[in-house]
C-alpha cells in the first residue's frame, strides 16, 4: 500500500517536472521566437497568424468546435457555413445529455446553468457557447435543435410549404382533452397536428382571420376600450396587470361569443367573480404547460400535481365555454349581430365539440398573450417620453375629435402607431420563438437535420443581436418606418424571419388581426385622453413564468399618468421636485404656525393664536379629481368647521393651483357658509344676513380676536338669486356638479349617494367659471357626499335623490324644506315653516311625477299662497 503511494508520489512528482519542464519549453521559444520576430515584416505576421488560426480551425473541427471558434473568430461574417457537404446530425454542437436525465441536470435551480422560466436567457447562453445552431436532447432520445440564423429559419419555413405545419406544444392539454372525449372530437387547434388540425383551421380562420370580420368588431371594441381608458384615469391601480387582463376578456368574449361578461366591472373584479377565474385559469394553463411538455412526463401515468392544476383550471374553462355556445345554440335571437360563435354554429363542417375546443383555445390563448404585450408597450413607452410625445401627436392628428368613433381608415393611417407595436414585439415577443416538427430533412448551418426532428428558432435573442439590429436594447418604433425622413436613420435591412412575434405561414397565429387591432385602438385612445398626461407603466414585479409558446415574462405593470422621471419618486412615495411640496414651520414667539403641501395633493395651514384659538384650513385633492377644502377653528366653543367647499379642479392638479382655483368659489357648507337654497314658498328676504367671509387666510383680520361677529349689511345679495331679485352670485352647481349628463342617464347609478348643488335655472348660465370645466365622466366619478351640513344659520345636504335643508330666520323661526324621488320617479317635496310663537308647524307638499333624472328639490315650486296650507299640531312639528 505505502509502495504504491510512494510510486504515486513519485509518479505525479515526475509529471510535475515534465510540466515544468515543457512551460518553460515554451517560454524559451516565445522568447526566441520574440528575438526571431522582431526583424519580421508585417506581412510575414499577418500570414502566419492566418496559417496558424487555419491549422486551429482544422483542429477544432476535428473536434466538434467548429462553431465556438466561429464565433471567436469570424465575428464580422459571423455565421457564414457552408452547406454544401452538409455535416452529420450528431455533430452539431450543445450541451452534454446524460443518460436517463438528458440535460435536465442543467436545469435544477440553483445546480444548473439553464432555467425554464428564462428560456431566451438559456438562448443567448447556448448560442455565445455553441454557436448559431445548438442540439440539445432535454429528454433523452428526444433532440431539439435551436435555430438562431434567421436564414436557417427562412430554410425551416419554406420546407414546410405544401404541407400542414407541425408542431410540439401542449401536450399535456392534449392529453386532457383526449380524455374528455364526450365534451372535444380532438385536441384542438393548439396542439393538434396533421389534417386533423387543417380541418379545424380551415373553418376556424375563413371567420377569425378574414380582415372585413375584424373590421366588423372596430366599433365595438372602441366602445369597451374609451370605458377601459375612463377606468384607467380614474383609478390609477397599483397593479394595472389584473385590468388589462379583463380587458381583453371582456374583448374576446364580446367578440368571440357575443358575450358582454362585464369583466370591467367592480363585481368582476372581485378574484371569485366569473371573470377573474376565468383569467386565472387561463394563467395557470398556460404556465403549466411549458413544464409539463418538457422534462419527464409521468403525468402520461398518473395525475401529478402540476398537472392535477391544469386540469382543475381546464375544466373551469371547459364549464365555461360550454355554457356560452350551448346558450348561442339554443337561443341565436339575443345576439346583436354576428359573432365568431354562431358563424361557427352555422358552419356545417364543425360540430359542437369543435367549437366547444375552440371557445377553449380563444379563452387560453387570447388574454395573457394581449394582456403581456400591452404591458410591454406600456413599459417601453414609459421610459421612452419621446416616443410617447410622437404618438400623443399622431393620435391627436388622426382623432381630432377624441369623442369621435374610431374607424378602419384611423387604424390604417396610424403607421407610427404600428411601429411601437412592432417594435415592442422586437424586444418583448410573447414567444421565445416558433416550434416545429420537420417534416423533410434540411440543411442547417451546414447540418444535415433529419425530418421529424423538433426545432424552435430563437427570435427572442435574435432580436437582441447587434449584427441584426442597430442599437438592438433600445426602443426606436423609427427603425420600423419605411421613409424614415425624420430622423433620417440608415438602419440595418430587417431580415424578416427576424421577428415573428405571431409565428409565420398557415401555423401563425389566427387571430393575429384581432389582437393587433385591439392593441392599436387601445394605445391611440389612451393617448387622445387629454386628462393623462404622460402614460407609465413602472414594473413591480418582474416573475418569470414558464410557457413555452406563449410566455416567458410575467410583468406586472402599475401607475399610469406620470412622467418618466417621476418612476422613482413615486416608488419612494415623494414627489422630488422641490417646487411642488414644501413644509415651513415656527415654534416661536406668542403665534405659531405650519403649512405645508405636498404633490400627491395634500395641503393644510394652521395658526395658533396668542389666545390659544387654533384656525387652519386641510386640502386634499382626491382620486377623482375633486379638491375638498375646509376651515376650521377651534375655540372655547370646540371645533368647528367654518366653511367647506367641495370643488372639481381636474384630476392631478397641482395642489397650489387647485387651491387658487377653488378660491373664486363661495363655501358650500360650514357654519359661516351661507349657501344658496332652492326656492321656498316660506321663504322671504333678509335684511340683517351676514356678508360671507372671503376667505380664510391667516393673515386675514378676522382672526385676530376670535370673538369678531361678522358685520351686518344693509343690502343682502343673498336671495337676489330668486325670480325677482337681481343676482350678483354665482351659480354652486358649475363648480360641483360635474356633469349634467349623470342625470340624462337613469340606468346606471352611482354607487353611494351624492352631493348635489340646488339647481336654480335663473342662474343656471352664469358667466364666471372655473377653468377647469369637469370633463364628461360617468356616474362613478361622482364625489361621495362629505358629511358636512352646518351652515350659518341652519343646515342643508343634498344627496342624489333625496335633500334637506332647513335655516333659522331672524324672528326665530325656521323655514325648510325636504323631498326625496321615490322608486316610481315622483318627487315629494315638503316646504315647511314653524312658528316659535304659536308653536305650529306650517308645510305644503308638492308631488309630481319628475322621473328618476331629476333633482329631490323642485326649482320652479307651484305658488303655494292661494294654495290651502296643512297645520300640524304642535306636537306632531319636528
Ligand atoms: C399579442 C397577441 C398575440 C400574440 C403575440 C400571439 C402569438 C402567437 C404565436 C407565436 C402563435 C404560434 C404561431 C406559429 O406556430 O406559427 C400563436 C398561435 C395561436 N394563437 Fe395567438 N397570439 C396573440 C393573440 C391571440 C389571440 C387574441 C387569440 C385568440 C383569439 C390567439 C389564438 C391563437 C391560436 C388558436 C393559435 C394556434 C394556431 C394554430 O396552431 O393553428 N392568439 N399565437
Amino acid at each position: 500500500m505505502l509502495t504504491f503511494q510512494n510510486e504515486n508520489i513519485e509518479w505525479l512528482v515526475r509529471k510535475a517536472e515534465n510540466r515544468e519542464n515543457a512551460r518553460f519549453k515554451i517560454d524559451r521559444e516565445l522568447k526566441q521566437s520574440a528575438q526571431i520576430l522582431k526583424p519580421v515584416s508585417l506581412v510575414y505576421l499577418y500570414i502566419r497568424i492566418k496559417f496558424i488560426m487555419y491549422a486551429r480551425m482544422k483542429l477544432c473541427e476535428k473536434k466538434g468546435m467548429i462553431k465556438k471558434l466561429c464565433v471567436r473568430v469570424c465575428s464580422n461574417n459571423l455565421y457564414q457555413i457552408d452547406s454544401a457537404k452538409p455535416k452529420p446530425f450528431e455533430n452539431i454542437p450543445g450541451p452534454r445529455s446524460l443518460p436517463v436525465i438528458g440535460t435536465l441536470y442543467k436545469y435544477v435551480p440553483f445546480i444548473g446553468e439553464y432555467n425554464f422560466t428564462k428560456l431566451h436567457t438559456n438562448g443567448l447562453l447556448k448560442l455565445k457557447r455553441y454557436g448559431p445552431l445548438v442540439r440539445e436532447e432535454i429528454v433523452p432520445g428526444q433532440p431539439i435543435v435551436w435555430v438562431f440564423r434567421p436564414e436557417d429559419i427562412e430554410k425551416v419555413f419554406k420546407a414546410e410549404s405544401g404541407l400542414h405545419p407541425k408542431r410540439r406544444s401542449h401536450l399535456a392539454l392534449l392529453k386532457y382533452r383526449k380524455d374528455r372525449s364526450n365534451v372535444y372530437n380532438s385536441g384542438g387547434l393548439l396542439p393538434t397536428n396533421g389534417t386533423e388540425w387543417w380541418r379545424l383551421r380551415r373553418e376556424f380562420q375563413k371567420v377569425l382571420s378574414k380582415p372585413r370580420n375584424v373590421v366588423d368588431y372596430l366599433e365595438d371594441t372602441d366602445a369597451v376600450v374609451q370605458k377601459f381608458v375612463r377606468i384607467c384615469s380614474r383609478e390609477k391601480p397599483n397593479d394595472f396587470l389584473p385590468l388589462f387582463s379583463h380587458l381583453f376578456l371582456e374583448l374576446i368574449c364580446l367578440v368571440a361569443f357575443d358575450v358582454k361578461m362585464g369583466s370591467l366591472s367592480e363585481e368582476e373584479k372581485h378574484p371569485h367573480s366569473r371573470s377573474s377565474r376565468l383569467i386565472e385559469a387561463a394563467l395557470t394553463t398556460n404556465s403549466a404547460i411549458l413544464k409539463l411538455d418538457n422534462g419527464l412526463m409521468f403525468w402520461r401515468f398518473f395525475e401529478t400535481p402540476l398537472y392535477r392544476k391544469l386540469r382543475k383550471a381546464q375544466n373551469y374553462m371547459e364549464e365555461i365555454a360550454l355554457q356560452m355556445v350551448t346558450q348561442k345554440n339554443q337561443d341565436a335571437s339575443i345576439c346583436r349581430k354576428q359573432s365568431l360563435l354562431e358563424e361557427y354554429l352555422k358552419n356545417e363542417t364543425l360540430d359542437v365539440k369543435d367549437i366547444v375546443g375552440m371557445a377553449c383555445d380563444t379563452l387560453l390563448a387570447g388574454i395573457d398573450t394581449t394582456t403581456y404585450s400591452l404591458s410591454y408597450a406600456l413599459y417601453h413607452l414609459a421610459r421612452n417620453t419621446n416616443v410617447q410625445e410622437k404618438l400623443r401627436l399622431e393620435a391627436a392628428t388622426l382623432l381630432t375629435d377624441p369623442m369621435s368613433p374610431m374607424t378602419a381608415e384611423i387604424l390604417r393611417n396610424a403607421i407610427y402607431t404600428k411601429a411601437v407595436l412592432k417594435e415592442t414585439f422586437r424586444l418583448n415577443p410573447l414567444s421565445v420563438g416558433i416550434g416545429r416538427i420537420l417534416q423533410t430533412d434540411v440543411v442547417l448551418s451546414g447540418y444535415h437535420i433529419p425530418k421529424g426532428t423538433v426545432v424552435v428558432t430563437q427570435n427572442q435573442v435574435i432580436c437582441r443581436l447587434p449584427e441584426y439590429f442597430d442599437e438592438p436594447n433600445s426602443f426606436r418604433p423609427e427603425r420600423w418606418l419605411r421613409d424614415n425622413d425624420v430622423t433620417k436613420l440608415k438602419e440595418k435591412f430587417i431580415n424578416p424571419y427576424a421577428v415573428l412575434p405571431f409565428g409565420h405561414g398557415p401555423r401563425s397565429c389566427i387571430a393575429r388581426r384581432f389582437a393587433e387591432q385591439n392593441l392599436q385602438i387601445i394605445l391611440l385612445r389612451s393617448y387622445i385622453d387629454q386628462t393623462s398626461k404622460t402614460l407609465i407603466i413602472r414594473i413591480n414585479e418582474h416573475k418569470n413564468h414558464d410557457e413555452e409558446k406563449i410566455l416567458q415574462k410575467r410583468l406586472i405593470a402599475s401607475a399610469l399618468c406620470l412622467t418618466a422621471d417621476e418612476i422613482e419618486a413615486q416608488r419612494s412615495g415623494w414627489n422630488l421636485n422641490p417646487n411642488t411640496q414644501y413644509h415651513i414651520q415656527t415654534d416661536e414667539g406668542p403665534e405659531r404656525f405650519f403649512r405645508f403641501q405636498t404633490s400627491n395633493g395634500q395641503y393644510r395651514k394652521e395658526k395658533r393664536l396668542a389666545d390659544g384659538t387654533v384656525i387652519g384650513t386641510e386640502g386634499w385633492l382626491d382620486p377623482l379629481g375633486y379638491l375638498r377644502l375646509k376651515d376650521y377653528i377651534a375655540d372655547h366653543e370646540g371645533f368647528r368647521i367654518l366653511k367647506s367647499k367641495m370643488v372639481y379642479v381636474g384630476k392631478d392638479r397641482p395642489i397650489q393651483d387647485a387651491l387658487a382655483e377653488a378660491k373664486k368659489i363661495p363655501a358650500q357648507t360650514g357654519i359661516l357658509a351661507r349657501p344658496k337654497r332652492p326656492p321656498n314658498p316660506f321663504r322671504r328676504p333678509d335684511s340683517n344676513a351676514i356678508v360671507p367671509l372671503s376667505g380664510n387666510d391667516i393673515t386675514s383680520s378676522y382672526y385676530a380676536p376670535t370673538t369678531i361677529r361678522p358685520r351686518p349689511i344693509s343690502r343682502n345679495n343673498y336671495y337676489s338669486n330668486r325670480p325677482g331679485y337681481p343676482s350678483e352670485l354665482q351659480s354652486l352647481d358649475v363648480y360641483h356638479r360635474p356633469d349634467a349628463m349623470y342625470y340624462r342617464e337613469p340606468a346606471a347609478r352611482p354607487p353611494t349617494q351624492i352631493l348635489e348643488a340646488p339647481y336654480d335655472p335663473a342662474i343656471g348660465s352664469s358667466s364666471l367659471k372655473p377653468s377647469y370645466q369637469s370633463p364628461s365622466v360617468s356616474q362613478n366619478d361622482f364625489p361621495l357626499y362629505d358629511g358636512t351640513h352646518t351652515t350659518a344659520n341652519g343646515f342643508q345636504y343634498y344627496l342624489r335623490r333625496q335633500y334637506h335643508e332647513e335655516e333659522r330666520e331672524p324672528e326665530g323661526n325656521n323655514v325648510g324644506s325636504f323631498g326625496y324621488i321615490d322608486p316610481f320617479g315622483i318627487r315629494r317635496v315638503i316646504y315647511y315653516k314653524t312658528d316659535p310663537f304659536s308653536g305650529g308647524f306650517l308645510h305644503k307638499k308638492n308631488n309630481r311625477y319628475v322621473g328618476f333624472n331629476a333633482t329631490p328639490y323642485d326649482p320652479l315650486p307651484p305658488d303655494l299662497s292661494r294654495t290651502r296650507l296643512s297645520r300640524a299640531l304642535p306636537t306632531s312639528a319636528s
